[in-house]
């Protein structure tokens, strides 16, 4: 029972049996949650690609976020090897919501992806880091005419439409600047995916694109051949995120190959790509089992070859948009105790919270997704017995909750950094100024080095907003 779908749980894990895949010894870091350059030193303490994180916290303060370099650019070398199927380039276009600054656009783009951006901010950083304009994907809902002027302006490759009014105006700005621009239309296939399970419906209650159940899809298509400043180019399809298999990406893929059929029959033009959109899972706690990239890859070749035999259809290009898959394992944050409190409840059962210097405003998942979280004790080891705790925030509400059950060692005290692994996705990129707390700072490391993508922010930035001051 819950007093604010936001708010903490009572009456839930207070005391006794181990949480499901609570690793044997606290000391222990799962390789299938920590970034791959991850361990405990001689001391004890964690390191990420040689940093000692006291000396991270020590020159960048803290909360830190830090991300393994070699990691997230791992993870994006085996996504495009992995997807590489049918012989023929498949694009990879990174989902910059999950995480951007220059540097990380660099270093996709370095690795072979291109960029998908979902609003000017994106857009403008992708543009800073000087990528090639040709390998920008640009999504929205509801893309202003400057976001379009600008995606126009920059040239970026693809645009995804959305709505009848974006098609008429994109269409018109484009032949105000006398271009052609190549789009795809976003179809909705009556699926949504989520970790295990999917629901496949026959109407999507949800706010992006053209229906394929109906005739709004085949329209806008229609519409689109109409324009001589558009040209059509395919169909994109997302179901979902943290997905774990493929039986989702299987009914959508059907659903989409059965409508590309429709289109080639009924408007006669090819549709040369078909992007099946982002969505693979990740690890945030030992025991998640999502499929990893060769074989969620495999059995999407199997499924999209398999219904394009079927439609007596030719394989078109396959486009995929991962966010949270090449990001999100290589972050971590580092937080500073601050606090450690017991609280007597109901039934004689005792909770121990224990107050970080951060909280939702640097990780708001916990609240607002009732995501799961692995925290260790970062500055050291402990032998001493585990105990069961909430770590918390530091935000005046209390739903503000950074991992909800938790085992740290009992001898837990003010000053210990501890460590929430598998925070590169969706954290610092979803994070806000709450009680006007200053974002923290971001770091990469690689080859026990340290440099800055993003520094921490400062009383001056927030002040610098405020027209009373
Ligand atoms: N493509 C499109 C069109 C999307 O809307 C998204 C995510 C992605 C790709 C990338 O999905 P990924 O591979 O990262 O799962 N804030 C939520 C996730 C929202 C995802 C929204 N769209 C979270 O923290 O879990």
């Amino acid at each position: 029972m819950r007093a604010h779908p936001a708010g903490p749980r009572h009456g839930d894990v207070l005391t006794g049996a181990p949480l499901p895949g609570q690793p044997a010894s606290l000391n222990e870091l799962d390789p299938a949650v920590w970034p791959r350059n991850a361990m405990r030193n001689a001391a004890g303490v964690l390191e990420i690609a040689g940093n000692d994180v006291r000396t991270l916290v020590q020159t960048y303060g803290s909360p830190l976020y830090v991300y393994d370099e070699a990691d997230v650019r791992g993870r994006a070398r085996e996504f495009v090897a992995a997807y590489s199927i049918f012989d023929r380039p498949t694009a990879v276009h990174y989902a910059t919501k999950a995480f951007l600054t220059t540097k990380v656009a660099r270093w996709l783009t370095e690795e072979g992806l291109g960029l998908d951006v979902a609003s000017g901010g994106e857009l403008a950083i992708a543009l800073a880091a000087g990528v090639d304009p040709a390998r920008l994907m640009m999504h929205g809902n509801n893309k202003s005419e400057e976001e379009l002027n600008a995606a126009l302006d920059a040239g970026v490759g693809h645009i995804v439409l959305d709505s009848f009014i974006e098609i008429a105006r994109l269409a018109a700005l484009a032949s105000e600047r006398g271009i052609v621009q190549p789009v795809l239309i976003r179809v909705t296939v009556g699926v949504e995916a989520h970790t295990h399970e999917f629901i496949a419906t026959a109407h999507e209650d949800q706010k992006f694109g053209f229906s394929i159940t109906n005739d709004d899809a085949l329209e806008a298509v229609r519409r689109i051949v109409k324009l001589p400043s558009l040209e059509f180019v395919g169909v994109h399809s997302h179901i979902g995120s943290q997905i774990f298999d493929a039986s989702g990406f299987e009914v959508a893929a059907a659903r989409v190959i059965d409508f590309v059929n429709v289109i080639t029959t009924e408007c006669g033009v090819h549709v040369s790509e078909v992007n099946l959109g982002g969505g693979m899972g990740i690890a945030y706690v030992s025991g998640d089992d999502p499929l990893d990239p060769e074989q969620m890859a495999g059995q999407i070749r199997d499924i999209v070859g398999k219904y394009c035999a079927d439609a007596g259809i030719e394989v078109p290009n396959l486009a995929f948009e991962p966010g949270r898959a090449i990001i999100g394992p290589g972050g971590v944050t580092v937080y500073t105790v601050g606090t450690i409190k017991r609280v007597e409840l109901d039934r004689g059962f005792t909770r121990t919270f224990v107050s970080v210097d951060g909280g939702m405003s640097d990780n708001i998942r916990t609240a607002l997704y009732d995501a799961e979280y692995t925290v260790v004790l970062a500055s050291r080891t402990s032998e001493a017995e585990p105990m069961l705790v909430r770590v918390v925030g530091k935000h005046c509400e209390s739903g503000d909750i950074v991992v909800r059950d938790a085992w740290l060692p009992s001898d837990l005290a003010e000053g210990d950094l501890l460590a929430v692994a598998a925070t590169g996705a969706y954290c610092r990129s979803m994070a806000s100024n709450y009680n006007a707390v200053l974002k923290p700072a971001v770091v990469a490391v690689r080859d026990a080095e340290s440099e800055l993508l993003l520094r921490r922010e400062t009383m001056n930035d927030l002040l610098g907003l405020d027209a009373g001051v």
